[in-house]
């Protein structure tokens, strides 16, 4: 089944009387919490183990009223109902989109769409726990030490080669949750084409324990495929110059077998590469390359982590779809983060979103969020080939706090733009370490380190949402000619999303939550969240420029004036 037209949002009621209130809107932040004494507890919700303040936004009741009225108006519910039961809502591609099944528990009861529900032909969830049934088998020979390698020693490096969403997640994840892996295991990422990446990544190892994951949904994608042959390579050289193995095409051979492994949906590809079709582990169009980490992409973490986390992982994202497909719309958190987020950027002029989380171990969250955000709703185009009908898209960026208060901050909490920005932080740290001397004068011996940090986090939403008036810097005694530097003017609208811990499912839950988000706002615009045809010209050209940049004088005088001379430019630098 393919999709209807998609409603335009702009002609809407909802979207007119939006566009009233935001005709001269003026946030009194500071005035609404005076007036409403129940502001916090009427915007905090629960989602799952998160709980997500909304208080610091910039909405009143009747703006939300009327985001809630456009997603009814536009269908969000219906066309999520249409996502998990594998209708093709990825138009251009034709493709059912079902993240949402990579995380079904096995033999669920209360399932929706039931367990064994059937798309395209194929038996969803019984595809997906055989995959994970394999996955969760392979991973245990690794972590036990009954997979070795050529030489018969267990692994203690895992490289995962992988690129976009074949990188992004499985990188973030593990950062996320190294706590939770084994001791003894490591897991490295290459991703980038530029040599020095592989170059670096295998600095150090020693091949006999190191084992490869080409992660690649295609296993057509340049990056991916050179960096696996220069890693077989490297593989092959290392071994041969200890004597491991002879340099015989059966002993190279036995090598990949021991030491490659792939993740993708297109297994004879994989084959023609030499790995076993044995040791790949598949997963289906229907999930995004962005969307994929929950799949057997996650190889790589499921072997850090073990099954057991991981299935507390996926628990976590299962929490939250239920949550998005159960929850009524006026407490459902995708939804609501969702729709202000198109309040921010159709009806606010805001173009960027910063995502700030106080958890390092969330570190590379920002960049996942990245490819998440924008390689789904960076478009022009409706789902039906149509014109967008209005503003699409949010940039998304950020950094751990507190680095980032030390670094771009100020713009937000003094620029002339409206930056709107997601704060995360857990209650309870992965180490909970004191300041045992302090300094003896801020910093009180024995302070709570991550108090302090946690301070930081309320500080930071509450400076952006109140501000700081003229007259309170005056009163501090400022000279006059300063106060306007020194002033905060408050009403910069933050979400305040608050966990118990960094657990396995709470990096689920983060995830999901994100996704649906992108979903929302997707579905308001009318666009396709789920094809990327926007990165396929760069990669057409680089292939067209590369005999160029290699020498190849016809291929070079057939470039545009500006891409010639650079090139010649990089000839004459190149030794
Ligand atoms: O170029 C974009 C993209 O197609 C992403 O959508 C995808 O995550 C990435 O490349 C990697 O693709 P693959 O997993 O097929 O190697």
């Amino acid at each position: 089944m393919t999709e209807s037209a998609p409603v335009d949002p702009t002609a809407t009621d909802a979207w007119k009387n939006l566009a009233g209130i935001a005709d001269g809107f003026s946030p009194d932040l500071r005035g609404w919490f005076d007036a409403e004494a129940d502001r916090a507890d009427r915007y905090t919700f629960q989602a799952a183990d998160l709980t997500v303040d909304l208080s610091k936004g910039l909405i009143t009741e009747d703006i939300l009223s009327n985001l809630l009225q456009l997603a009814k108006e536009i269908g969000v519910s219906e066309r999520y109902e249409a996502m998990i039961s594998g209708e093709h809502i990825n138009a251009t591609e034709d493709r059912a989109v079902l993240h949402t099944a990579l995380r079904r528990p096995k033999n669920g009861t209360d399932l929706v769409p039931p367990a064994g529900f059937v798309v395209d032909g194929q038996d969803v969830d019984a595809d997906v726990h055989a995959t994970l049934d394999k996955v969760y088998a392979f991973a245990e020979k690794v972590r036990s030490g009954e997979w070795t390698g050529v030489t018969g020693k267990r692994i203690e490096t895992v490289v995962n080669i992988g690129i976009g969403g074949s990188d992004l997640g499985p990188v973030m994840v593990y950062e996320a949750l190294k706590p939770y892996v084994q001791t003894g295991l490591e897991v490295r990422f290459v991703s980038n084409i530029d040599p020095t990446d592989v170059y670096e990544k295998t600095a150090g190892l020693d091949p006999e324990t190191t084992l490869f994951i080409v992660a690649s949904k295609t296993f057509g994608t340049l990056e991916t495929l050179t960096n696996a042959r220069m890693a077989r390579t490297w593989l092959w050289d290392q071994l041969k110059s200890t004597g491991a193995i002879d340099g015989s095409d059966a002993a190279q051979k036995d090598a990949v077998a021991k030491h490659f492994v792939a993740v993708s949906t297109a297994l004879d590809k994989v084959a023609a590469f030499g790995i076993d079709p044995e040791n790949a582990f598949g997963f289906w169009d229907w999930v995004g390359g962005r969307y994929s980490v929950d799949s057997a992409i996650g190889t790589s973490i499921v072997i850090a982590i073990g099954a057991d986390n991981w299935r507390e992982f996926l628990a976590g994202f299962h929490a939250i779809d239920e949550h998005m497909r159960t929850a009524p719309l006026e407490q459902n958190v995708p939804v609501l983060m969702g729709l202000l987020n198109v309040w921010y950027t159709n009806f606010l002029g805001a173009q960027s979103h910063a995502v700030l989380p106080y958890a390092q171990y969330l570190h590379r969250f920002p960049a996942y969020l990245q490819q998440l955000t924008m390689e789904s709703n960076g478009k022009s185009v409706r789902w039906d080939g149509s014109p967008t009908t209005t503003d699409t898209g949010e940039i998304f960026w950020g950094e751990p706090g507190t680095n980032g208060q030390h670094a771009f901050y100020q713009l937000i909490h003094q620029g002339t733009r409206l930056v709107p920005a997601d704060f995360i932080a857990v209650a309870n740290p992965a180490h909970p370490i004191k300041d045992e001397t302090g300094d003896g004068s801020t910093v009180e011996p024995g302070q709570d380190v991550h108090a302090l940090f946690m301070a930081n986090f309320f500080a930071q939403t509450k400076a952006l949402a109140f501000g700081k008036t003229a007259d309170e810097v005056r009163a501090e005694g400022t000279k006059e000619s300063v106060v306007p530097a020194r002033e905060f003017s408050g009403n910069r609208p933050t979400t305040s999303i608050l966990a118990p811990s960094l657990t396995p499912s709470v990096v689920g839950q983060l995830i999901a939550l994100y996704e649906h988000i992108v979903f929302v706002e997707g579905t308001i615009w009318g666009i396709d969240s789920f094809d990327q045809w926007g990165v396929e010209l760069g990669k057409q050209l680089a292939l067209q420029v590369a005999p160029a940049v290699d020498g190849d004088t016809e291929a070079l005088e057939s470039q545009d004036a500006s891409t010639k001379a650079l090139i010649k430019k990089y000839l004459e630098l190149r030794k």
